[in-house]
Formats: structure tokens, C-alpha cells, sequence
């Protein structure tokens, strides 16, 4: 929930609270005066019609005239007072009320509750007895409007303070409060940035200590993050050169060593089968074999060879060396795929690991769309971009086959030649992206800086 409206409401219970524990109090004090009112006014009028009696008593009066309500009528009762006189025989009963001014009339719902739950709880009653015999009963209320007009002339004021007092406060809050989270606007834009990778993004000082810390913390974990990242690239980069490296040195030793070997061993082969056919005939079937053997090995150390480093890529160059293989995977095909390669701007400049990264990725993007898509066309595109200050290389693999939901929507795709693929970026510092197009097929794009390539 809004911080804003979550505090706002809160002020506005805890207002409500003091308001209604206010009028609590003040409602309380004012039935307390009026108990203590009725409580006088019956004791006066208990007290005169006693005087009345032993009156009557000592023959100074007559009991006929009793209750003499006249002398009772000219007390001085307060606003909406009644006092009454429910005497053992009812005709003797009387009763008089004060009149009240009720133009200052309390809502309707008000007097409702006041009636209900506290008039009639002030209300005094004395019974009325002289000599051990019961006279009646004497009673003194106040009409409920005449006390609910009193009570509500307290409560009134302390309502519309407390109105005037909640909006001020809750007004005041809501300003500061909104105020001092300004700054969460940022730290939001910050934290979508990060997630987003981008590490580049700082947060500025605050006024506040906590959101100041968070900004310090921010600008801290993304300053190790990008260092992180930049290491990560720069080990990646020297692992796969170094892989490459590797598998050239290895390549070359297979080249001049072993394979030299066996073209000596398939020449000797040949020669004695020649001489073995006039001289020894019946060896000549094992000599058969033996040169069979050594031309199959040197199949076998050519496919190794073309794995381990494409000799075309230091014999042809990288252009050739892709168009090459691109041809190879028409061959393959069978025209039940078409595969095509389309080159702008010089690429043979490029690093010779560069260079092979990119023969890698290449060949790793042919083979998934041979082995995955089902596609009719595959096309790849390479292109130098030279317009920029930074020149670049982009290239893409698109295909028109099944793509990605071909396997299974739900798995992420993770195998190993994407993984490979994506070192590969990593270690050029570039962009890597892969995955099923929106109108069928599935795409690989790559995007990467010709600087620092030793271009
Ligand atoms: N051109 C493509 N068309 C459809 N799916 C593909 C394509 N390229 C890759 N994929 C999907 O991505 C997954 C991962 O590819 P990859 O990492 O090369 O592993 P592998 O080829 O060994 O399965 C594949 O299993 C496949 O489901
Ligand atoms: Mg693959």
C-alpha cells in the first residue's frame, strides 16, 4: 500500500480516537451536571410537599389541597426541567416543566442516542412518604431534547475542531511524506536499470540518512558488479583464446607430425603391395588391408584436424573459410534446406581468434538449424560496421523452421553450443541474443566491438 495514504489513515484513526474519548468526557461531564440538577430539583420539591404534609398534619392546612402545586411551579426550574408529582391516588399527580429555548436543536440521530442510552439515566426519583405512609413518588428530568441540545452545544465545537484538525494533519503528512519518497522515483529507476544489466546507472545523494545509505549501497554493489562483469569478460576472453590457441597448437602438431606419417606409411603401403605382387602374392591382400588402414586414418585425422582449427581459416581466409562451410551444409541438404551467406565490409582483418570465434559461432548456428529447425531457407548475415566512431560486427543467423516451441516452449534454452556461443560473445564484449521469432523460425544475433579485437 501507498506509504502516503497508509499514514494519512492512521492520523485519521488516532484523531478519531481523541475525538471520540473528547466527547466522551465532555458528554460525561455535562449528564454528571444535569443527574446533579434533577437530583436538587427533586429533593426541593420533596422537601416542600413534606412541609405541606406536617402542615396538613398540625391542622394549620387541609389535605384536599395537597399536593399545593402552585408554591412548586414558582421554582426556578432550568431550561426543559420537568418536576412531577406521581402521587398513591392519581389525582393527586401533578407535574410542571420548564420551557427551553430549542432553536439550537441537536441533530435528530443525536437526541435519538441521548434518549436511548443517557437521559434516562438522570432522571430523579424520591419517594414520598410521611408518617411510614407512602405519598407517591417525586421525579425531575429534563425533556431529552432540552439535554441532547446541551450536550450536543459541547460536542459541536470539539466535531468541528477535530474535522479542521484531521485535514490540517492529514494534509501536513501527506506533503512531507510525499516529499521525502521523491527520491524512491529514482531509486525504482535505478533498481529496473540493474535488473535490466544496465551498471552504468549512479544514484545521487539524498537528504534523508536511510535513503542516502540505500544510494551508497546502490552505487557500491553496481561499481562491483560491473567490475565483476568486466572480469568475468576478460577471463572468458582468455579462456576461449586460450582453447583456441590450444586447439591450434594441437592441429598443427597433428598436421606436421602424424599426418605426415601416415601419408609416408599409405605411400610405403602402396609401394609394397606393387612389389608384393610379383614377389610374394600371398601377402598381398594383408598389405591391401594395411593400406586401407592408413588412408582411414587419414580421413579420420582430416575430420579431427577440420574440428580442431579449419585449416581454411589461415589457407582461404574467414570469408572463404564461411562460404565454404556454408557450402558444405547445401551438399548435406540436399536442397531440402537452402543456405546462404551474405558478407558487407572487410572481415578478414579481424584477430585471427576473433576470427574464429566467429567461424564457431557460425558453425554452431548451421549445425542447431540442420539438426533443429526443419527450415527451407537459413540465412547468414555478416556485416562490418564502419559508420560509427566505434566500428562493430553484427551478425545474424535467421532460419524459417519450427523454432523454438519446435522442442518444448517450457524449456529455457540452454544447451551447451548456445553456451558456447554466448562465452564466445562474452569474451569479445558484445551482445548475444537467441530464440524463436515471433512469425515462426528462430533467430541469433550477435553484435560485437571491432576494437580491442586487434583489428
Ligand atoms: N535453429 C533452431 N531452431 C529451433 N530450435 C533451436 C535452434 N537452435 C537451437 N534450438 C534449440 O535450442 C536448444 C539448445 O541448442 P544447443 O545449445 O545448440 O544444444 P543442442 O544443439 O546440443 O541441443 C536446442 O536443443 C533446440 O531446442
Ligand atoms: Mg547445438
Amino acid at each position: 500500500m501507498d506509504l502516503k495514504w497508509l499514514l494519512v489513515r492512521r492520523i485519521t484513526l488516532v484523531a478519531l480516537a481523541c475525538f471520540l474519548i473528547g466527547s466522551g468526557l465532555a458528554l460525561y461531564t455535562a449528564a454528571e451536571e444535569t443527574r446533579q440538577q434533577n437530583a436538587a430539583a427533586a429533593e426541593l420539591v420533596s422537601r416542600q410537599l413534606n412541609l405541606q404534609l406536617s402542615r396538613i398534619d398540625r391542622s394549620t392546612d387541609i389535605s384536599t389541597r395537597f399536593p399545593d402545586w402552585d408554591v412548586i411551579s414558582t421554582f426556578a426550574l432550568q431550561p426543559g426541567q420537568c418536576v412531577e408529582f406521581r402521587g398513591s391516588e392519581s389525582w393527586r399527580s401533578r407535574s410542571s416543566c420548564a420551557g427551553f429555548d430549542n432553536s439550537k436543536d441537536a441533530p435528530q440521530w443525536f437526541i435519538a442516542f441521548f434518549s436511548a442510552f443517557i437521559n434516562d439515566r438522570l432522571i430523579a426519583e424520591i419517594p414520598l412518604s410521611y408518617r411510614g405512609a407512602n405519598q407517591g413518588l417525586v421525579i425531575a428530568g429534563f425533556d431529552p431534547s432540552a439535554t441532547a441540545g446541551r450536550a450536543w452545544a459541547t460536542v459541536a465545537p470539539l466535531l468541528g475542531l477535530s474535522a479542521l484538525l484531521i485535514s490540517a494533519l492529514c494534509f501536513v503528512s501527506y506533503l512531507v511524506v510525499d516529499r521525502a519518497l521523491l527520491p524512491t522515483v529514482d531509486i525504482l529507476e535505478g533498481l529496473n536499470r540493474l535488473a535490466r544489466g544496465d551498471l552504468t546507472y549512479r544514484l545521487p545523494t539524498f537528504r534523508l540518512t536511510e535513503l542516502n545509505r540505500i544510494s551508497e549501497v546502490f552505487n557500491a554493489v553496481s561499481e562491483e558488479l560491473k567490475k565483476a562483469d568486466a572480469e568475468r569478460a576478460d577471463l572468458a576472453r582468455r579462456l576461449v583464446d586460450m582453447q583456441e590457441h590450444e586447439r591450434r597448437h594441437l592441429a598443427r602438431e597433428l598436421h606436421d607430425d602424424i599426418a605426415q606419417k601416415l601419408a609416408a606409411l599409405n605411400a610405403l603401403a602402396a609401394c609394397i603391395r606393387r612389389s608384393a605382387l610379383t614377389n610374394a602374392p600371398h601377402i598381398v591382400d594383408e598389405v591391401r588391408e594395411l593400406e586401407k588402414m592408413a588412408s582411414g586414418s587419414m580421413i579420420s585425422l582430416r575430420r579431427t584436424l577440420t574440428y580442431l582449427r579449419p585449416q581454411e581459416i589461415d589457407d582461404l581466409g574467414l570469408l572463404q573459410s564461411l562460404k565454404a562451410m556454408v557450402e558444405r551444409h547445401n551438399q548435406e541438404a540436399r536442397g531440402q534446406t537452402i543456405f546462404t551467406i551474405e558478407v558487407t565490409g572487410d572481415i578478414e582483418q579481424l584477430r585471427s581468434e576473433t576470427s574464429a570465434h566467429v567461424y564457431r559461432i557460425v558453425q554452431e548456428a548451421l549445425t542447431n538449424a540442420a539438426k533443429h529447425a526443419h527450415a527451407r531457407h537459413v540465412h547468414v548475415s555478416l556485416t562490418r560496421e564502419s559508420s560509427m566512431n566505434e566500428p562493430r560486427i553484427n551478425l545474424s543467423v535467421v532460419d524459417d523452421g519450427l523454432g523454438a516451441s519446435s522442442t518444448s516452449v517450457l524449456r529455457p534454452l540452454t544447451g551447451s553450443g548456445l553456451i558456447g556461443m554466448r562465452e564466445r560473445v562474452a569474451a569479445l564484449s558484445g551482445k548475444f541474443a537467441a530464440g524463436g521469432l515471433p512469425k515462426g523460425g528462430f533467430a541469433l544475433q550477435v553484435e560485437f566491438p571491432v576494437v580491442g579485437q586487434g583489428a
